[in-house]
C-alpha cells in the first residue's frame, strides 16, 4: 500500500511532552474491574441463614399494593410482619426504588434491602427489568462487605440477569479520590432455591456474568479516566495490559510511522494537532475451531475539542467519552476471549486526540484514507468518521464475515434518541444481528436507515468526498453514509452510541454515573450468536 495523494504526516513535529500528567499517580486500589471475577458467588441456602451484611429482597407492585417476594428467604412470621409494614415504609414496589431497613434479628444479615421490581409477572419476568432492579439494589450497597440477593430466580436466564445487574451496579470509580472512598461490596451471594438450582449450571452462569461485568467495567474505567492521563499511548498500553494473559489474544500497536507506511491519513490527520501522537491498536482473538470471523472497529478519540473547528466550552466537557466506542470494542473482544467463545474476533481501535494547534488540520485540508480515497475536511470536529474510515478499510481488507463499527459519532444521535437508546444502521442482515445481540444482553439499540440520496451531500469539488454535508438535518445518517464508503463489499453495521456512552445525569439501575460501557454486551452477544450459528 503506497502513499498516493495528499499529505499524510505532519511537516513540523511539535515537541512531545506529558506536562502535568506525570504528576498524577496511578493509585493501585483494587478497582471494581479487578474485584469483579471473585465477587459473585451462589448458594442454595435460604436468606434467613446466610451470613452477610445485607439481604436484598424484591417487592412487586401489585394492584392490591406492594407485595413482598420473600420466596422462603424469611421465616413466615417475619415475612408476614414485613409484608404488612411495606406500605408504612413508603414502599410501592415501583421499579428500582430501594428501601433499607434493620433486620432486627429476622435474618442473620444486619439489614434488609427492599428493591421494587415494578409490575411483574413472576412466570415471565422481564430480564432487563430484573437486571436493572438488581443494579439499583447493588448501588445502594457501597460500603458493605458482603451482600446476598434473594430475588426471584427460577431459571439460568434470571440468575444471569440478577448476577450481571448486581455486579455492574457495584461499580465505583475512585481512582482520583484521595480520601477513603467507600467501594462496592466484595462478595455478592446469589440465592437460588434448591428446586430452581436443580439442573442449572449456576457456576457457568456466574462466571459468564462476571466476565461481562468485568469488561463493562473495563470500558467504564477507560472512559472515566481523565483525558490528561488517557493519552493515545496510555490507551494502547492499557489495552495491552488488559489483554495480557488471556489465551488466544494478540495485541498489535501501530505508531505514527507505521500508520504513515500503511496509508492511514485519517488517523494521522486527526491526531496531528496533538502533542500526543495517534495510534491504532489491533486486538485479535483467534480460537481454534472458529468458523466465523467478526471485525469490530471502534472510535478512540481520547479527547475531542473539535480541533480548529473548536467546540463551544459546554459541548466539550464530556468529550473524554469520545473513545467509548474503542473501549467497547476492547471490552467485547476480551470478554469473548475470556469466555472462550468460538468465533474469531478482530478489534480495531482507531485512537487519536483531536486538538487545535499550529500543527492541526485546517478546514479545507485534504487527506488520504487507507485505500486511496481522498477527503476534504471541511469541519475538523467531524473527526470520528475520518479515523473510522482508515480502520474500516483495514478491517474490510481481511475479508471478515461481517464488520461492525461503534462510535460516539454524532450529536445528532443524541438529539434523535436521547441518552439511553443507541442507533444501528447498515446492511439489514447485520443490523438484525446487532438488534438480536442487544435484545439478548439487555442493551437498547434501534435501527435507522442509510438513505442513498444522502451520498450526493458528501460530494466535494476538490476531493473524492467531503466530511460534512449541508445542514439539512439527518446528521447521524449522513455520518453512516460517509462510513459506508470504506467498508467495500463486507456486510456491515454501524453503531452510534453518542448519547448512551456517557451518563451525565443520575445513576439508574446498573448504569452508574460517567462511562456506561455501552456496546460491550451487544457486541459480545453478536459474537456469541455467531459461535452457535
Ligand atoms: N464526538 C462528537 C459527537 C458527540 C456529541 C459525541 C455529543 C457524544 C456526545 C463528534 O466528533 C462531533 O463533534 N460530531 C459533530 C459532527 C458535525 C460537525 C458534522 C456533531 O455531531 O456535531
Ligand atoms: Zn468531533
Ligand atoms: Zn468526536
Amino acid at each position: 500500500m503506497g502513499i498516493t495523494k495528499g499529505p499524510l504526516v505532519r511537516s513540523l513535529a511539535p515537541a512531545r511532552h506529558e506536562g502535568a500528567t506525570k504528576n498524577i499517580r496511578n493509585v493501585s486500589l483494587l478497582s471494581a474491574y479487578d474485584r469483579c471475577m471473585s465477587i459473585l458467588k451462589h448458594e442454595t441456602t435460604q436468606g434467613s441463614s446466610v451470613k452477610v451484611d445485607a439481604l436484598v429482597l424484591g417487592v412487586a407492585q401489585a394492584e392490591s399494593g406492594p407485595e413482598l417476594l420473600a420466596a422462603g428467604h424469611l421465616q413466615s412470621k417475619y415475612a408476614e410482619q414485613l409484608q404488612s409494614a411495606l406500605a408504612d415504609l413508603g414502599m410501592t414496589g415501583a421499579h428500582g426504588t430501594v428501601t433499607r431497613i434493620p433486620s432486627l434479628g429476622a435474618v442473620q444479615a444486619n439489614s434488609i434491602v427492599l428493591v421494587g421490581l415494578g409490575e411483574i409477572d413472576e412466570d415471565a419476568i422481564d430480564l432487563e427489568k430484573l437486571r436493572q432492579a438488581a443494579g439499583s439494589a447493588a448501588r445502594s450497597l457501597t460500603g458493605l462487605g458482603s451482600v446476598a440477593f434473594g430475588l426471584p430466580i427460577h431459571s439460568e436466564e434470571q440468575l444471569a440477569a440478577v448476577a450481571e445487574g448486581a455486579a455492574m451496579g457495584t461499580y465505583t470509580f475512585t481512582e482520583y479520590k484521595s480520601g477513603d472512598e467507600k467501594v462496592g461490596p466484595d462478595t455478592v451471594v446469589l440465592l437460588v432455591s434448591k428446586a430452581a438450582a436443580k439442573g442449572m449450571d449456576a457456576q457457568g452462569v456466574l462466571s459468564r456474568a462476571a466476565i461481562i461485568a468485568k469488561h463493562v467495567m473495563l470500558a467504564r474505567d477507560l472512559v472515566n479516566t481523565p483525558p490528561n492521563v488517557l493519552s493515545p499511548a496510555e490507551f494502547a498500553d492499557r489495552a495491552a495490559a488488559a489483554a495480557k494473559g488471556i489465551s488466544g489474544v494478540k495485541v498489535e500497536v501501530w505508531d505514527e510511522s507505521r500508520l504513515a507506511k500503511e496509508g492511514c491519513g485519517g488517523i494521522l490527520g486527526v491526531g496531528q494537532g496533538s502533542s500526543r501522537p495517534p495510534c491504532l491498536v489491533k486486538v485479535s482473538y483467534s480460537p481454534r475451531g472458529a468458523n466465523s470471523h467478526v471485525a469490530i472497529v471502534g472510535k478512540g478519540i481520547t479527547f475531542d475539542t473539535g480541533g480548529i473547528s473548536l467546540k463551544p466550552a459546554m459541548s466539550m466537557v464530556t468529550m473524554k467519552c469520545d473513545m467509548g466506542g474503542a473501549a467497547a470494542v476492547l471490552g467485547s473482544v476480551l470478554a469473548a476471549a475470556e469466555a472462550g467463545v468460538k468465533t474469531r474476533v478482530t478489534g480495531w481501535l482507531a485512537i487519536a486526540e483531536n486538538m487545535p494547534s499550529h500543527t492541526a488540520m485546517r478546514p479545507s485540508d485534504v487527506i488520504t484514507i487507507r485505500g486511496g480515497k481522498t477527503v476534504e475536511v471541511l469541519n475538523t470536529d467531524a473527526e470520528g468518521r475520518l479515523v473510522m474510515a482508515d480502520a474500516l478499510a483495514l478491517a474490510s481488507e481481511e475479508q471478515p464475515d461481517i464488520v461492525l463499527d461503534i462510535a460516539t459519532l454524532t450529536g445528532a444521535q443524541m438529539v434523535a434518541f436521547g441518552r439511553r437508546v443507541a442507533a444501528v444502521m447498515g446492511d439489514l442482515d447485520v443490523v438484525n444481528e446487532v438488534l438480536a445481540g442487544a435484545a439478548a444482553t439487555g442493551e437498547s439499540f434501534w435501527p435507522m436507515p442509510l438513505p442513498e440520496e444522502l451520498a450526493a451531500e458528501l460530494k466535494s469539488p476538490v476531493a473524492d468526498l467531503k466530511n460534512i454535508g449541508s445542514p439539512n438535518g439527518g446528521g447521524m445518517l449522513l455520518a453512516g453514509v460517509f462510513l459506508q464508503n470504506f467498508v467495500g463489499e463486507t456486510p456491515w453495521a454501524h453503531l452510534d452510541i453518542a448519547g448512551p456512552a456517557f451518563n451525565e445525569g443520575k445513576p439508574y439501575g446498573y448504569v452508574t454515573a460517567g462511562g456506561t460501557g455501552m456496546g460491550v454486551r451487544t457486541l459480545l452477544g453478536v459474537v456469541e450468536h455467531r459461535a452457535k450459528a
